[in-house]
């Protein structure tokens, strides 16, 4: 079915009916749609267009609706505003004068861009609570892990010790400001376009102020161009969206590197990891590989509503049915990585004797140069002290911790006996006591922070 035909002597070319057809995707806004309907079929009522007993039909007509719209196929119809429409008018009767008064004053223009922003607003709660989970088990994990020492990298080459619980709240707090960023999309999708028609706005004096609030919408948008013209809130998810696969990615990818052979920091559990049809002996860490490759979708998802924005004239344009499959796909996306991402990390086993082994000395050396600011020394030539002490070290093939004082003494006369406490792995991780460091204290501060962040009231 479709809505308009009047002035039209002939059918639409299938083709273009084929082009034009946005129901495959846009069911799913089916009972936002009705939602919508229903309250403004009361503001109708209120400014008199339909009487009570026509409200009441609408509204008993509706549940029927609600009804047939999970049972029916709806592929006939152009997009799912028709489906409703016309599912009403027949539930109501052929030819329903009622019906037909429904759509009075609203243009599928502000109702279809109301009900996505519903939509969004509660699929990015959702999308938020499931981060969450994963946020606590990396708290769980990290508490696991306060002590486990591993080499941290930077370059991806050895740079100082930390220790695992770090790089696990590293995620953790990547991920907090990714519920930051969607709670804002959130926030800019509860405006409230209905009441803006087509785009000159409503003449029938609807209260938009009221239906904002039964939609559970925050504000009523100023502007009925607009309202029924602007994507930005969808963008700012689409954003959020990218930005929060960029996170997951380059956590797959230090996982998939970590449970390599060649570090075996980690290892996947077999229910979070897959087989090889030719080789017996691997394991592959599929979960993290696809978590990285589907981040290339969330990341088109983004930039294929930026282009289709970004040259149309103000006001709605038919472009802006491509409005929904972008969002759709990256929520589905973000559905489908998230319990991987999660079961993965809940499930991981940490190999705390590899990381260990891969302790070594040249870690240190920025302690050895700290050690000598201690004594005095400026940080710059003590970075060019302990240089020169490696060069000479390597030169001798043993490493610097066990070079004899006297040695040490060849390039700075301030070392001393103590200098052995600074080959300790475990101290140069308590050294670093401050907010944010990894020292034990540091790390258990960070938990509650977290802990507190993850709270209701955090
Ligand atoms: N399916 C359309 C969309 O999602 C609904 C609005 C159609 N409006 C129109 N004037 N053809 O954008």
């Amino acid at each position: 079915m479709k809505l308009w035909g009047g002035r039209f002597t002939k059918p639409t070319a299938p083709e273009l009916e084929q082009l034009g057809s946005s129901i495959e995707f846009d069911r799913r806004l089916g009972s936002e749609d009705v939602r919508v309907n229903r309250v403004y079929a009361r503001e109708l009522h209120a400014v008199g267009i339909l009487d009570a007993e026509e409200l009441e039909a609408i509204q008993r007509g509706l549940d029927v609706v609600e009804q047939k719209l999970q049972e029916q196929p709806l592929l006939l119809d152009e997009d799912i505003h028709t489906a409703v429409e016309r599912l009403l008018g027949e539930v109501l009767g052929e030819g329903s004068p009622t019906a037909a008064k429904l759509p009075t004053g609203r243009s599928r223009n502000d109702l279809a861009v109301t009900e996505f922003r519903a939509y969004l607003a509660s699929a990015i709660t959702a999308l938020s609570e499931k981060i969450g989970t994963l946020q606590s088990t990396l708290v769980a994990k990290a508490r696991t892990h306060k002590r486990t020492l591993l080499p941290g990298y930077t370059h991806m080459r050895r740079g100082q010790p930390v220790v695992f619980a770090q790089y696990l709240l590293a995620y953790f707090w990547s991920f907090e400001r990714d519920k930051a960023r969607l709670a804002a999309a959130r926030e800019r999708c509860r405006e409230l376009a209905m009441g803006a028609g087509a785009l000159a706005g409503n003449p029938f004096g609807i209260d938009r102020l009221r239906m904002a609030e039964e939609l559970g919408l925050e504000r009523v948008m100023p502007n009925s161009i607009d309202a029924v013209s602007s994507r930005d809130h969808i963008l700012e998810f689409l954003s959020a969206a990218a930005i929060l696969g960029t996170h997951f990615s380059r956590m797959s990818e230090d996982l998939i590197l970590w449970s390599s052979a060649e570090f075996g920091f980690v290892s996947f559990d077999d229910a979070y990891a897959t087989g090889s049809s030719i080789m017996p002996q691997k394991q592959n860490p599929d979960g993290c590989e696809l978590t990285r490759g589907k981040t290339g979708r969330l990341i088109g998802d983004l930039v294929s509503l930026l282009t289709t924005v970004k040259g149309i004239a103000t006001g709605y344009q038919r472009d802006l049915q491509e409005d929904k499959e972008p969002a759709f796909d990256a929520l589905d996306t973000l559905d489908l990585l998230l319990p991987v991402m999660e079961g993965t990390i809940r499930t991981l086993t940490v190999h705390e004797d590899k990381m260990a082994e891969a302790l070594s000395s040249d870690l240190l050396a920025t302690d050895l140069a700290e050690y000598l600011v201690r004594k005095g020394v400026a940080f710059r030539s003590a970075h060019g002290i302990v240089g020169q002490v490696l060069a000479f070290a390597a030169e001798k093939g043993i490493g610097p911790e066990s070079l004899p004082l006297d040695d040490l003494r060849n390039f700075s006369d301030i070392f001393d006996e103590d200098v052995a406490t600074a080959w300790d792995f475990r101290a140069s991780v308590e050294r670093r006591d401050i907010e944010g460091g990894v020292s034990l204290r540091a790390i258990e501060e960070q938990l509650e922070r977290a802990e507190r962040a993850m709270s209701p009231d955090g």
